[in-house]
């Protein structure tokens, strides 16, 4: 059954009256094949002209399909449950009249390139459709996100739709949290999960289909997960590359011109406006932007993207105060922010449909640019920017920026907003910024990152020549000497470029190679129980210190008190730990310290998966708190290549590759400034700086680390000259 002309189609088709269903878009799945298959894709033409097609077909079929047709929102049957209610938005979904055509393809391919418009249901439907076809019978099916935040609010959704108890047949893997259990059938992780599963299964044994989901988001673990071409390992099992609407053509012909099985999404008109002119602060544009869309246009979500947690907060305060200056003259505006470091509980919240009569607005990063799909949104706001990683291989520096987002990010953040109907986006830059400063795609992480954990691990998997390794976009060559370099200096290769087995125990921990060395060293030094508390409070990814506006100097003084012995950050933090622990884990210590409790509590689980790690790569746990000298040992270890030498100005030089740098201002040691120091990492602000610091004494470098530091590396003439009585005035 075709319906060829409009009119007919306009008749039998719901949503035919909608001019977004671009003619082209309009329920045609295609299947297309890359220049080697051509022969086959004669055999592979499912052309649907529309939804009706498929539902006419279903119905011919015996089945019947009579709530799908009419799937308008708001007039569901009050009498269904919950699950039944799922199920019919499963059905609503644009993935949904492909179904059957999705998994023939699948069957009849080992690899397939899936393209489908964003919220359309690749993540959530397909692992369900490969479940109840059977592929779970024998192995498992994984999906791949490129963020831990993606991973498990996708799972939660899936769970829920299955009506099973998340962790069961449906469970997430995320470093540090690993939700499943034997029944887990249907997992979701992170790519680098997945990267350090294949580290312990190297055929992946356990599997029967692995989605890289999100592939357009090109992050380092998912190119890595490319590279090694998964569908090697085994004849039977299916590898699915799924990806917004972008670089399709580019994965197909990546792997050997795998069919690119693309369908149809639901896309509505989105309005776009640019602003005339420049606006010099984007925060203050984007405020003003939701408050006049909040009293001027009729009621939909909004949806700002800002570049990270700072921001939002920003946003968040400033939003509030103006809100209660209208008082109640306006509607209700609900504040969501979500970011990856956003306690699960606010994180659903974002989720929760709006009460009528009021407005959402979601604070979002990037994260729901593709990642996450927020259902009602029907304004977006746009400023421009991300904060995106780079890193200089010259001098190792890796800093987080506030950077122009690309075109195919414009394009993709706009497109939230048509999806539930006809939308618009507000760019808060100009017509001329789009056409001139933006680049057209974003640059894939693997070129603008430190290798040295992907160098190791793939070393681990014994894939030693990477010069050569099938890269999809290589990264610069000085990276990858950079990264050798590193683990050189870790001695977790040999001069030969070959792993050791300090490189070997190393790998076990997903950590970055500085700090699994700092771990692997603190057996010869007695200390691995200090040494997995400061890894993992080092590991929290949220700020340990509570310091509210309006009590600083409370905050700031809590703080100091960690700091006595002036030994450095590191011994702070685990004295924070270790009072923490004497308290018996206290939330009202942490509230007395200005100490965050939740970012205590993920401490305690990730020094509680350390401590497991210590077993498997056979290290004792033992303690030796008396010696503070063997701690700090263990940790220039694990640092050596971030030290730092004091010059006079109170600034501070890299030992190798010389760069100027300083101390942060909320490092105890700010105000110490002592003659030697090793950090945990760099931060660019308004200064190249230097954030959890040690002091260490010089020789120690060439005692711990002597293929790397030789005694002129550390006394040099300049710092000998040095009084030392100079390395202790404040700054
Ligand atoms: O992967 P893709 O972008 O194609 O879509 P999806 O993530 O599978 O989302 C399909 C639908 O599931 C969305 O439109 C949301 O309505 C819903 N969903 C949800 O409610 N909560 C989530 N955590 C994820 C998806
Ligand atoms: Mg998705």
């Amino acid at each position: 059954h075709r319906y060829k002309d409009m009119d007919s189609r306009k008749k039998m088709n719901p949503f035919a009256e909608q001019e977004a269903w671009e003619d082209n878009q309009i329920g045609k799945a295609t299947l297309k094949f890359g220049a080697k298959n051509k022969q086959a894709s004669d055999d592979y033409q499912f052309v649907f002209e529309n939804q009706i097609d498929f539902i006419k077909a279903s119905v011919l079929a015996g089945e019947n399909c009579e709530d799908e047709m009419l799937p308008v929102a708001g007039q569901t049957n009050s009498t269904k449950s919950a699950f039944e209610m799922l199920q019919e938005d499963r059905k609503n979904l644009p993935i949904y009249p492909y179904r059957d055509e999705l998994l023939k393809a699948i069957e009849d391919h080992q690899v397939l390139v899936i393209v489908g418009e964003t919220g359309s249901g690749k993540t959530t439907q397909i692992p369900q459709y490969l479940h109840e076809a059977g592929y779970t019978k024998h192995g498992k099916v994984g999906c791949t996100q490129p963020r831990r935040i993606a991973a498990m609010s996708v799972a939660t959704r899936v769970a829920h739709e299955m009506g099973v108890k998340l962790g069961h047949d449906v469970g997430y893997s995320v470093r540090f949290e690993d939700c499943t259990s034997e029944k887990t059938v249907l997992k979701y992780m992170t790519d680098g999960m997945l990267l350090r599963e294949l580290l312990g299964e190297p055929d992946l044994a356990s599997y029967s289909v692995i989605i890289v989901d999100e592939a357009h988001e090109r992050t380092l673990s998912t190119d890595i997960l490319f590279g090694l071409d998964m569908a090697r390992l085994r004849p039977e099992l299916k590898l699915l590359i799924s990806s917004a609407t972008m670089d399709a053509e580019k994965f197909s012909n990546y792997f050997d011109a795998a069919p690119i099985f693309k369908f149809p999404g639901r896309r509505y008109p989105v309005d776009i406006s640019f602003l005339p002119a420049p606006e010099a602060d984007y925060m203050d544009a984007a405020i003003v932007t939701v408050l006049q869309i909040h009293v001027s246009e009729p009621l939909g979500d909004i949806l700002v993207f800002l570049p990270g947690q700072e921001e939002i907060e920003n946003v968040e305060e400033t939003l509030k105060s103006k809100i209660r200056g209208f008082g109640t003259k306006i509607r209700e505006l609900i504040i969501c922010p979500i970011y990856a470091n956003l306690p699960s509980e606010v994180q659903a919240k974002v989720f929760e449909p709006t009460p009528e009569g009021a407005r959402k607005v979601v604070l979002a990063t990037n994260i729901a640019e593709t990642s996450l799909t927020i259902d009602g949104i029907k304004y977006v706001v746009d400023p421009g920017f991300c904060k995106i990683k780079s890193y200089n291989p010259r001098n190792g520096i890796e800093s987080l920026l506030v950077t122009p987002i690309s075109k195919a990010s414009a394009t993709q953040r706009s497109g939230r907003a048509g999806r539930t109907g006809p939308g618009k986006c507000f760019r808060l830059y100009t017509a001329f910024n789009y056409q001139n400063d933006m680049e057209d795609n974003t640059v894939p992480e693997i070129q603008r990152t430190n290798l040295a954990s992907v160098v190791l691990a793939l070393k681990s998997l014994a894939i030693d020549d990477l010069l050569h390794f099938d890269f999809m976009d290589p990264p610069p060559a000085e990276a990858l000497v950079k990264a050798l370099e590193l683990l050189f200096a870790l001695g977790a290769l040999n001069k030969l470029g070959e792993l050791t087995k300090v490189g070997r125990k190393m790998a076990e921990f997903p950590l970055d190679p500085m700090l699994s060395k700092m771990i692997v060293a603190s057996e010869k030094y007695m200390c691995s129980d200090e040494i997995i508390s400061i890894a993992a409070m080092l590991s929290v990814g949220s700020s340990i210190f509570y310091r509210p506006k309006d009590k600083q100097v409370h905050a700031d003084n809590a703080r100091m008190n960690f700091h006595t012995g002036d030994v450095g950050d590191h011994i702070a933090l685990l004295k924070i730990y270790s009072s923490w622990k004497e308290t018996n884990y206290s939330t009202q210590w942490c509230y007395e310290n200005y100490i965050q409790v939740r970012s205590m509590k993920r401490a305690r689980d990730i020094r509680d998966q350390l401590e497991r790690l210590l077993e498997r790569v056979e290290i004792k746990v033992t303690t030796n708190l008396n010696d503070l000298d063997s701690v700090r040992k263990s940790i220039v270890a694990g640092f050596c290549a971030h030290s730092a030498k004091l010059e006079k100005n109170g600034s501070y030089r890299t030992a190798k590759h010389p760069l100027t740098v300083h101390i942060y201002p909320s490092s105890g040691l700010s105000k110490v400034l002592p003659r030697w120091v090793v950090y945990h990492e760099h931060v660019l602000t308004s200064k190249e700086y230097m954030r959890q610091v040690t002091e260490l004494k010089p020789n120690w470098l060439v005692e711990i680390a002597p293929h790397y530091y030789q005694l002129k590396d550390v006394e040099d003439g300049a710092s000998k000259k040095l009084p030392s009585a100079i390395g202790r005035t404040p700054a």
